[in-house]
């Protein structure tokens, strides 16, 4: 799957970064991923929850919320009655991730778990066995066009084979620095969900970039 970003699109023009990259049938985005950042769990400021409800009347992709703030035991629930499809919350910031997650469901939406670059799997997985997707950060967040960190594909392994043994159940996201050259070895890695912004908002047509990814992922 791929979650085209739209950090990386123009925010006067969400409705039309959304459609730009429908592709055609089977091979465009699969999800639209949206950052949210509050300038305090990360330095960068951007979008919330209106942009959200906006966004989510404006496209029939699911949204794929990545909350990058303090506090998401308090927000998160609201971006799942706004309609995200898939609503991922920091293991740093969360108090209480178990009861998020519950929380998250019950409003309808799946849960996801993000962690960044540093942040060890191993003490989460009794956590983890809550969530839907677990997103591994793979640049530090805040920023888009950011290099990535191939060291975190260990994460992503260790995730996998902990999948694929029935450990877990849930959907291993990548986020950062995916590009054509960088794709190939987080597919190997075991990812099941790409996300990129630069890579495909920088691109001239970025539904031709969505299709570049997956011919790379396929390949
Ligand atoms: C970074 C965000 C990413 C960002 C990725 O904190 O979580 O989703 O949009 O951008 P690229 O693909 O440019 O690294
Ligand atoms: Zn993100």
């Amino acid at each position: 799957m791929i979650a085209p970003s739209i950090l990386a699109a123009d925010f006067a023009r969400l409705a039309e970064a959304a459609a730009a990259v429908r592709g055609e049938p089977g091979s465009g985005a699969d999800w639209l991923h949206v950052d949210v950042m509050d300038a305090h769990f990360v330095p960068n400021l951007t979008i919330g929850l209106p942009v959200v409800t906006s966004l989510r009347a404006a496209t029939d992709l699911p949204l794929d919320c990545h909350l990058m703030i303090d506090d998401p035991d308090r927000w998160a629930v609201g971006y799942a009655e706004a309609g995200a499809h898939n609503v991922t919350v920091h293991v740093e910031a969360a108090k209480d991730p178990i009861a998020l997650a519950k929380d998250l469901r019950a409003a309808g939406a799946k849960a996801g778990l993000s962690m960044k670059p540093g942040t060890p799997l191993e003490p989460h997985l009794d956590v983890l066995r809550h969530y839907d997707t677990l997103l591994v950060m793979s640049v530090e967040p805040g920023f888009g066009g950011q290099e990535f960190m191939p060291e975190v594909l260990d994460k992503v392994r260790t995730a996998r084979r902990l999948v694929d043994t029935g450990h877990l159940t849930l959907l291993v996201e990548i986020d950062g620095g995916i590009n054509t050259e960088t794709v190939e070895a987080a597919a190997e890695a075991g990812v099941d969900c790409f996300v990129a912004g630069s890579a495909v908002y920088g691109a001239d047509r970025p539904d031709a970039a969505v299709r570049a990814m997956r011919e790379q992922i396929a390949a």
